[in-house]
C-alpha cells in the first residue's frame, strides 16, 4: 500500500529554528519558524518540505496554518464520571480544600471510579481522546490517582495501558486515602512505583494531600526505578516546593499559580518544565501563576489540559492556547511551543514528536486560519484535518473538500 500524503498550499508551517532540538527555552520562542511550505509523509513519518504530486492522498491547505499534533502532557485520564455538583458548590464560594473536607473533590472520583466497570471507565476515556483529537491532540498523558487503594491504583495503571495513553504517570500520592498516615501511604507508594509499570511519578503537594518530605521521598523512589518525576505544586498555596523538586531531580513542576518569585530564577536555569494549566486555574479560580517572567527568564514551559473532573473538565488544547494567551500575555508562538515541542519533552517523546521535522512521527493539524487565531477567536476550534501517524485521523465535515485519495 501506498502510504504517502502531501499537504500543499499552507500559508504558516511551524517549525523550530534548528532540528534536533530535544527543547526550546522559552526565550527563543520567537526564533520559530512559520514560513510556507508544502509537507511530504511517507510510511507514518515527515519525509521532507516538498511537493510530492504522485502521493496517494493530496491534502489541500489552502489558506491553513499546519502544526505539530498538539501533546498533552498532564491529563488525568482514565477518570469515572464527572463532578459538575461541585462545580456549582466552587462558583457560589465553597473552597476547593473544603469540598475535599466534606469528602467530595478526589475521594469522590475515587468512589466512582471503585463503581464503574472498566467497559465504562475506557468507554468515557475513549470519547474524551476522540473530543481531543478533534481538537488537535494526538498524543496523550495520563495518571493514576483516583483510586486510593492499593489495588485500584494498580487497576488505574492498567486502564492508562489499556486506553493506549501515549505515557502512563502513577500519580500514587495523589490523596492519602481513609485509614492512612501520609507516610505509612508513601510505603505503600514505595511498592506500587516499584511493582507497576508507569512512564513518571507524581505527587500532589498541598495542605490537603502531601507534604515537601514526601515530594522529596518520592524523588528517591523516581530515582531508583528509573522513572522520570513529575509534582503537582503551588496550586492553591505556596509551599515552596520548587526547590524541593528540582533538588530531587523533577523533569516537571505542575500548575504553579502561588509559585514564589524567589523560585522562577532556578525554575528557569533548570532542565526541568514548567507546566501550566490555565484551564484549572479559571475554573478553580487559582492564581496566575508568574509565565510572562518564566518565559523571558527562558524556562522550558509547557501547556496542558489537566484534564478532571474535579479542577479542569477541559479537552482543548486550542482552548488552553486562548486561555494562557489571555492570562500570562504570552504570543501564539509561546503558547504553541508549550503544548507542542516543549510538552513532548515532558514526556520524553521529543525526539519522536512534538515538531515538523523529516523523520519524526508524521502528527500533524491543519488550523484553517493563521495561528494568531488561535487565541484571538477565544473557544473556537479552528482545527480542520489531523493526521496522526501517517493517517488521516480526523477531517471536520466543512473540510472534506480539502482531503483527496
Ligand atoms: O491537577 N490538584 C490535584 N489534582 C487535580 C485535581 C484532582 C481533582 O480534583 O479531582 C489537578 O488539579
Ligand atoms: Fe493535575
Amino acid at each position: 500500500m501506498n502510504r504517502t500524503i502531501s499537504i500543499a498550499g499552507a500559508t504558516e508551517v511551524l517549525r523550530p529554528p534548528t532540528d534536533g532540538l530535544p527543547y526550546l527555552r522559552h526565550d527563543r520562542a520567537g526564533d520559530m519558524r512559520l514560513d510556507p511550505s508544502p509537507i511530504a509523509i511517507a510510511d507514518g513519518r515527515i519525509a521532507g518540505f516538498q511537493r510530492d504530486d504522485d502521493a496517494a492522498v493530496r491534502i489541500d491547505a489552502t489558506g491553513c496554518a499546519v502544526i505539530p499534533g498538539l501533546v498533552d502532557c498532564h491529563t488525568h485520564l482514565p477518570f469515572a464520571g464527572w463532578r459538575a455538583e461541585e462545580y456549582e458548590l466552587k462558583v457560589t464560594g465553597v473552597a476547593y480544600e473544603e469540598i475535599a473536607r466534606r469528602g467530595g473533590g478526589i475521594a469522590s472520583s475515587a468512589r466512582a471510579f471503585a463503581r464503574a466497570s472498566d467497559e465504562e471507565i475506557l468507554g468515557q476515556a475513549r470519547s474524551l481522546v476522540a473530543d481531543m483529537l478533534t481538537c488537535g491532540t494526538t498524543a496523550v498523558e495520563g495518571k493514576t490517582g483516583y483510586g486510593l487503594s492499593v489495588a485500584a491504583e494498580m487497576r488505574a495503571v492498567r486502564l492508562g495501558r489499556e486506553l493506549g495513553a501515549d505515557r502512563v504517570t502513577g500519580l500514587f500520592a495523589h490523596a492519602v486515602p481513609d485509614g492512612y498516615e501520609a507516610d505509612a501511604w508513601m510505603d505503600e507508594v514505595d511498592a506500587l512505583a516499584a511493582g507497576c509499570d508507569v512512564d513518571a511519578l507524581d505527587i500532589y503537594v498541598e495542605s490537603v494531600a502531601f507534604a515537601n518530605e514526601h515530594l522529596e521521598r518520592l524523588g528517591a523512589i523516581a530515582a531508583r526505578e528509573g522513572v522520570a518525576l513529575r509534582a503537582h505544586v503551588e496550586q492553591f498555596n505556596a509551599n515552596r516546593s520548587v526547590p524541593v523538586a528540582l533538588a530531587a531531580g523533577a523533569r516537571s513542576v505542575d500548575h504553579l499559580a502561588c509559585l514564589h518569585p524567589d523560585d522562577i530564577a532556578p525554575l528557569a536555569g533548570a532542565e526541568c518544565a514548567a507546566v501550566l494549566l490555565p484551564g484549572a486555574e479559571l475554573m478553580s479560580a487559582e492564581r496566575t501563576p508568574p509565565a510572562r517572567e518564566l518565559v523571558d527568564a527562558g524556562a522550558i514551559c509547557a501547556l496542558a489540559t489537566d484534564c478532571n473532573p474535579g479542577t479542569s473538565p477541559i479537552v482543548s488544547l486550542p482552548l488552553i492556547v486562548g486561555l494562557a494567551v489571555r492570562r500570562y500575555g504570552w504570543t501564539a508562538l509561546e503558547a504553541l511551543l508549550a503544548c507542542t515541542l516543549n510538552a513532548a519533552w515532558v514526556l520524553d517523546l521529543s525526539s519522536e514528536l512534538g515538531s515538523l521535522e523529516v523523520g519524526k512521527r508524521a502528527d500533524l493539524v491543519l488550523l484553517d486560519g493563521p495561528i494568531s487565531h488561535v487565541p484571538y477567536r477565544f473557544g473556537r476550534n479552528p482545527v480542520c484535518v489531523v493526521v496522526r501517524s501517517g493517517e488521516v485521523a480526523w477531517v471536520r465535515p466543512d473540510a472534506v473538500w480539502r482531503v483527496a485519495a
